[in-house]
């Protein structure tokens, strides 16, 4: 296993069902706590599912971590049939997460961030891909000082009102919440990237930005068509991609990348939009 990699147990400390069919879950693991960044994700083994499942790290707090995860199918519905004390088997944390601050070697840099202190973070979420970006707005947040001149602007879309997924995490954040949702019984109706265009129109073109998204694949070919407008606007995505061993050894998650054949597990899952569309 690669470097600060862990195989885990850990026993539940809480399984909370927050909305229909999404479920927020904590454990302790001192480990994930103190290594993980967002975007990272973990691998759960769940009962007699044979294959592991992949989470993101939703939020950490001090030993605490937490995951939100929806009901899809096997595993999902089985994890949250799961109760306090029961034990979690976890590999993680896995993969390479968002970038958040300008590297100093910019050759070797996967990404060119903007300097996050000076301008606009907007971070875009399809439904349950909201999870990880409560903790990338978390370690934001962190960042910002009396000085910085950072404006957080979180963009949420859902079916519909009952399915908008952490609201209030982000206020807590100080961050500016807008609302996309496809039936319009709360804020736009439609499609998340059309806020995101709505959004982007207010701004000049030379607008500095970092944009971080986590949803469907479809959602982030969408934002390509969009960005290419914007030219010193960076984005990241975070592919949920289906994924075999998540440690870069079957080749059963890879995406085509204009360099190539990429592993979600371990190239990704967060992606610079460029190197894909
Ligand atoms: C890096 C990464 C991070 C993720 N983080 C989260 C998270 O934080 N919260 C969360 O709820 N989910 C997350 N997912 C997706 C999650 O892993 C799947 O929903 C889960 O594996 C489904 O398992 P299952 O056994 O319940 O469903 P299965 O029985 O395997 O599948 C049930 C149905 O869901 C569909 N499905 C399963 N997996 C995926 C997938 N990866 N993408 C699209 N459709 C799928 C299948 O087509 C099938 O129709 C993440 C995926 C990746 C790759
Ligand atoms: S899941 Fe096996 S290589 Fe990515």
């Amino acid at each position: 296993m690669g470097k600060g990699i862990k195989k885990i147990e850990t026993k539940i400390k809480e399984v909370k069902k927050i909305k229909s069919e999404t479920f927020l879950m904590s454990f302790v693991s001192r480990h994930i706590a103190k290594t993980a960044q967002p975007g990272n994700f973990l691998h759960l083994k769940i009962n007699s599912v044979i294959l592991r499942r992949p989470f993101s790290i939703h939020r950490v707090a001090q030993n605490k971590v937490y995951i939100l995860f929806k009901v899809k199918g096997r595993g999902t519905n089985i994890l949250a049939k799961s109760r306090k004390g029961d034990v979690l088997d976890i590999i993680g944390p896995l993969g390479e997460g968002f970038q958040i601050s300008p590297q100093k070697n910019e050759t070797t840099a996967k990404f060119k961030p903007q300097n996050p202190k000076s301008v606009h973070n907007i971070l875009v979420a399809g439904g349950i891909g909201v999870a990880p970006l409560v903790y990338l707005g978390e370690k934001l947040k962190q960042m910002q000082t009396a000085r910085t001149r950072m404006e957080n602007l979180v963009l949420l879309g859902a079916k519909n009102k009952k399915e908008i997924l952490c609201e209030n995490d982000f206020e807590k954040l100080q961050f500016k919440v807008k609302i996309a949702t496809d039936d319009g019984s709360r804020g736009l109706k439609g499609s998340v990237v059309t806020l995101l265009e709505k959004k982007l129109k207010t701004y000049n073109l030379q607008l500095k930005a970092n944009i971080y998204a986590c949803g469907p694949k479809e959602m982030f070919s969408e934002i390509s068509k969009i960005l290419k407008k914007y030219p010193k606007v960076n984005c990241q995505v975070s592919f949920e991609q289906f994924m075999g061993c998540g440690l870069g050894i079957c080749c059963g998650c890879v995406i085509k990348t204009k360099k190539g054949y990429k592993k979600v597990c371990k190239d990704g899952p967060v992606f610079n939009i460029k190197e894909i569309w």
